[in-house]
């Protein structure tokens, strides 16, 4: 089976590649490049470079396939406040670009990079799929719009969609080509950037008077090698005229203060930081039901925070 898979020269997208390929799928990849790395691209997938709004890339690339795994898109929240018309344009025009051309070409499999980014700040822990959606920036706006035409045109057109909504994607793979490391700029994720931390460029841990048990605000990790098995079972779980929204994380979580204690405990070292005040919009804890994943996808996260800090440290080769 020939599978498209989009942003495939990004952090998870050239995961997901490595990890279909060594199961036999073949693999296209269509990526501008914008924030991937040619270096990420796998030398035995078929690669377009190009655009989402691109109709001749876009074309090609979805030529002899029978899926799309739909990773592209822009990803950071605070370049989406800055830039919410590039975000819509990219993000949403992109997808109803994607979904138009599958449409054409007869293809009704999807699975799609959605985000607990669409839920916003809920009060109710753990966030289920059922909570509200009520997002609190341009980029969970824009995945939360996408997640609604991909219902839409299940109903319109009989697609065949999961739209997986992740929490914080960590660690790396160390695939058949060696590490496969997470390597965005800027770098707003939490674990590289504990590890980046120097006494001369210290991190800064936002909010340290949280009413949580350490004070400082709680997250939900999960591995990326885990959260790329649960697309292959969301693959196989997709159902003709179908959409499913599943969440996928670790179902616990960890405070920045746990994560930090995790990091210098692989690096046995103190990770140099600065307690800085609370940011605003920043929601005290974010923490996902993975019910509907165990249930559905009969999927299980298996790596934990260390795994994470240590497979991000190998990728990122500091050790
Ligand atoms: N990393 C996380 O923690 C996280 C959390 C929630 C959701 N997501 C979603 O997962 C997906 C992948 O995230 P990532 O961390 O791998 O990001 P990434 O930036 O590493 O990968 C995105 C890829 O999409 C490509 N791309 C961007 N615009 C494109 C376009 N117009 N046409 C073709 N390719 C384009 C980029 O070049 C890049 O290779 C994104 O959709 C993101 O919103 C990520």
């Amino acid at each position: 089976m020939r599978i498209l898979v989009t942003g495939g020269a990004g952090y998870i997208g050239a995961t997901a590649v490595d990890v279909l390929i060594s199961e036999g799928f073949h693999v296209s990849i269509l990526d501008d490049l914008s924030t991937g790395h040619r270096t990420a691209v796998h030398p035995t997938a078929t690669f377009i470079e190009g655009s989402l709004l691109d109709p001749a890339s876009l074309s090609q690339a979805l030529n002899g396939c029978e899926a799309v795994m739909h990773f592209a898109g822009k990803s950071l929240v605070g370049e989406s406040v800055e830039k919410p018309d590039l975000y819509w344009n990219i993000n949403v025009n992109g997808t109803r670009a994607l979904l138009d051309e599958m449409r054409k070409q007869e293809i009704s499999q999807l699975v799609f990079s959605s985000s607990a980014a669409t839920y916003g700040a809920p009060e109710e822990m753990p966030i289920s799929e059922l909570a509200q959606a009520s997002p609190t920036n341009p980029y969970g706006v824009t995945k939360l719009a996408i997640d609604e035409m991909i219902s839409q045109q299940t109903q319109d057109f009989g697609l065949s969609a999961i739209s997986l909504r992740y929490f914080n994607v960590a660690g790396a793979l160390k695939g058949s080509r060696g590490w496969l490391p997470e390597k965005h700029n800027p770098e707003t994720h939490l674990i590289p950037n504990l590890l980046k931390s120097t006494e001369l460029k210290p991190i800064h841990m936002y909010g340290t008077d949280w009413p949580t048990p350490d004070g400082t605000a709680i997250r939900d990790y999960v591995h990326v090698t885990d959260l790329v098995q649960a697309h292959i079972q969301a693959l196989r779980s997709l159902e003709i005229g179908k959409h499913r929204i599943i969440n996928l994380g670790s179902g616990r979580g960890y405070s920045v203060r746990e994560v930090l204690t995790a990091t210098a405990s692989f690096l046995g070292r103190s990770v140099p930081h600065i307690e800085s005040p609370r940011r605003s919009g920043d929601p005290m804890t974010l923490i996902a039901d993975i019910s509907q994943a165990k249930e559905v996808l009969a999927w299980v996260p298996t790596r934990d925070i260390s795994s994470m800090v240590a497979d991000t440290a190998h990728s990122l080769e500091i050790v």
